[in-house]
């Protein structure tokens, strides 16, 4: 696993050229994480990139097909990178390297959990500590029953009150046959979102 550099707050290096803008995607367990390679890809021409995973998305996700400077960064890595006090904690360093961070599937399952401030994985834990001047998006992905579902529009009302950005589903036939609401955003979208959107600070770099 890599080293997780510099905070944030250091975004210049010695020789004073500005730093490209530094973004955290993550994916959930969803079959749309099978889109997340095509998502580094493009995030990874403009930014520098860094991945994280929960356990379920690597069902979908082929590790070995991410871009090679795209570090991907798992609950495994959280645990193995701290052995005794003073040792960094990943959580809290990727959440203070990253300028923006992206979920891209989101899944109810961590949506409910984002909602009501659970964080029981490397994911959560970088959620439940982000610092709401930075942006974060999240790209739900989710099969029409679970969309409809009632608690999908009261947990979505509560990310959007902590800040949280909403990139829409869309509606479309889904993976498992089903036609409706619920299909993760194109990747194209979701880079193309998130890339206008973004203002970066003069002191931040050439964004
Ligand atoms: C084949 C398969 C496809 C799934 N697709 C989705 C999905 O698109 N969206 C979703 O919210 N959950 C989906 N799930 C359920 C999640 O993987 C499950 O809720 C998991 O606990 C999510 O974990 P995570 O939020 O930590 O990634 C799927 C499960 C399976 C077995």
């Amino acid at each position: 696993m890599a080293k997780v550099e510099s905070s944030s707050e250091n975004m210049m290096h010695d020789s004073e050229e500005p730093v490209k803008t530094r973004i955290l995607l993550a994916a959930c367990g969803s079959v749309a994480a099978m889109k997340f390679e095509s998502l580094c890809r493009s995030f990874s021409e403009w930014a520098e990139v860094r991945a994280v995973a929960t356990k379920s998305s690597l069902h979908f996700l082929d590790k070995a097909s991410l871009p090679r400077d795209v570090t991907l960064y798992t609950d495994d890595d959280e645990w193995s990178s701290w052995k005794k006090i003073g040792d960094r904690v990943l959580h809290i360093e990727l959440r203070k390297w990253a300028d923006i961070m992206v979920i891209a599937p989101l899944s109810a399952n961590t949506l409910a959990k984002i909602a009501g401030g659970l964080c029981d994985n490397l994911l959560t834990c970088i959620v439940r500590a982000w610092d709401y001047s930075k942006p974060l998006y999240v790209a739900p992905a989710m099969n029409t029953f679970m969309w409809n579902n009632p608690l999908t529009k009261r947990h979505l009302e509560a990310i959007s009150e902590l800040g949280i950005t909403l990139i829409p589903s869309i509606t479309k036939r889904l993976a498992c046959g089903d036609y409706g609401n619920g299909a993760m955003a194109e990747p194209s979208v979701i880079f193309t979102t998130v890339r206008l959107a973004y203002k970066p600070s003069p002191a931040n770099g050439s964004g």
